[in-house]
């Protein structure tokens, strides 16, 4: 990351710290230890002490950028996380994916069994939305609740990443053409990532040219994000990645490296990044965080 990002971003690396920490202390907070018959631990393995948490970081960065309820915005940082580790759960599941390595350790099936894996994701689901819908939090009224349960729901249900995940499961073994994997990486992954930038834009205020702009941002990045994962899984090896390296290959998924090839693939990703980066200039905000963010997306190595 240049200079110039940096000091545009302020103090990124400390910023990001303490948004991290703030995170991890909600979600231990709100991820009931005691749900009946283990469920609580299986929940608290799915999603806490791990992860890179690029959803809530993007939530909280586009809230400051329009200068929304910290509060709030905690609250759609955690939720958003929640959907995204249920997500997880169920796509490393045997009728899915069947991947036994997640964040570094053993998939929450292999820890706990089937059944409570998928228990576990269906009560995270839920659970977002209880997050999203305190009684008694005067940092949340009803209506930014009930758009902030609007937004995740779209990002999360068949527009999004669960019809992404099934058009992910219709192709496995099939060439699809770049428009329809962009389609697929648009819904499974893209979609929760512009959530996290819109949900983050509803803390605040905005005007209606600058929600384009964002959601044009989170657009780019998402999508960004999904073709690096693909890059990423045939060049870093397992223990970087806290997954299986070369599933996609062995499983036989289309990808943006099948379908492209790798220097294709990354230079998609810098497109996109591109695109990112011009979206927040639109948007007339100071929008140092949510650059510095779009830079990480494409630069991580896991
Ligand atoms: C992995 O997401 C699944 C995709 C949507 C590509 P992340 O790479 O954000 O996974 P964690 O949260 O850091 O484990
Ligand atoms: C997963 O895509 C997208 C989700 C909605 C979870 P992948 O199947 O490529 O994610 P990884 O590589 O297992 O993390
Ligand atoms: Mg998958
Ligand atoms: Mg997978
Ligand atoms: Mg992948």
């Amino acid at each position: 990351m240049d200079g110039a990002v940096t000091a545009a971003g302020g103090d990124f690396d400390a910023w990001m710290h303490d948004a991290l920490r703030d995170v991890e202390q909600a979600l231990s907070r709100w991820v009931p230890a005691d749900a009946p018959a283990g469920l609580g631990a299986a929940m608290r393995y799915a999603v806490l002490d791990g992860g890179k948490r690029l959803r809530p970081l993007l939530v909280l960065a586009a809230s400051e950028a329009v200068g929304g309820r910290p509060a709030a915005a905690l609250r759609a940082a955690a939720a958003v996380e929640l959907i995204h580790a249920y997500s997880l759960v169920h796509d490393d599941m045997p009728c899915m994916d069947n991947d036994v390595l997640r964040r570094g350790k053993p998939t929450v099936h292999v820890q706990f069994g089937q059944a409570q894996a998928m228990l576990a994701g269906d009560a995270m689901q839920a659970l977002a939305f209880e997050v999203l819908t305190p009684d008694d939090d005067a940092d949340l009224p009803p209506v930014l609740q009930a758009r902030l349960c609007g937004l995740l729901a779209r990002a999360a249900g068949h527009a999004g990443m669960a019809g992404g995940q099934a058009i992910d499961l219709a192709n496995t073994g099939r060439a699809l053409d770049p428009d329809a994997l962009r389609e697929m990486h648009r819904r499974k992954t893209g979609a929760l990532l512009q959530g996290s930038v819109l949900m983050g834009a509803a803390c605040g205020t905005t005007t209606p040219a600058a929600w384009a702009a964002l959601a044009d941002y989170g657009a780019a990045v998402g999508l960004a994000f999904q073709v690096v994962d693909d890059i990423l899984d045939v060049t870093q090896p397992s223990a970087t990645l806290g997954k299986t390296a070369g599933k996609d290959e062995q499983a036989h998924k289309p990808t943006y490296v099948s379908v492209l090839g790798l220097d294709a693939a990354r230079a998609q990703a810098a497109a996109l990044r591109e695109q990112a980066l011009a979206a927040l200039e639109r948007s007339g905000l100071a929008a140092g965080r949510l650059r510095a963010l779009a830079h990480r997306v494409v630069d991580r190595v896991h």
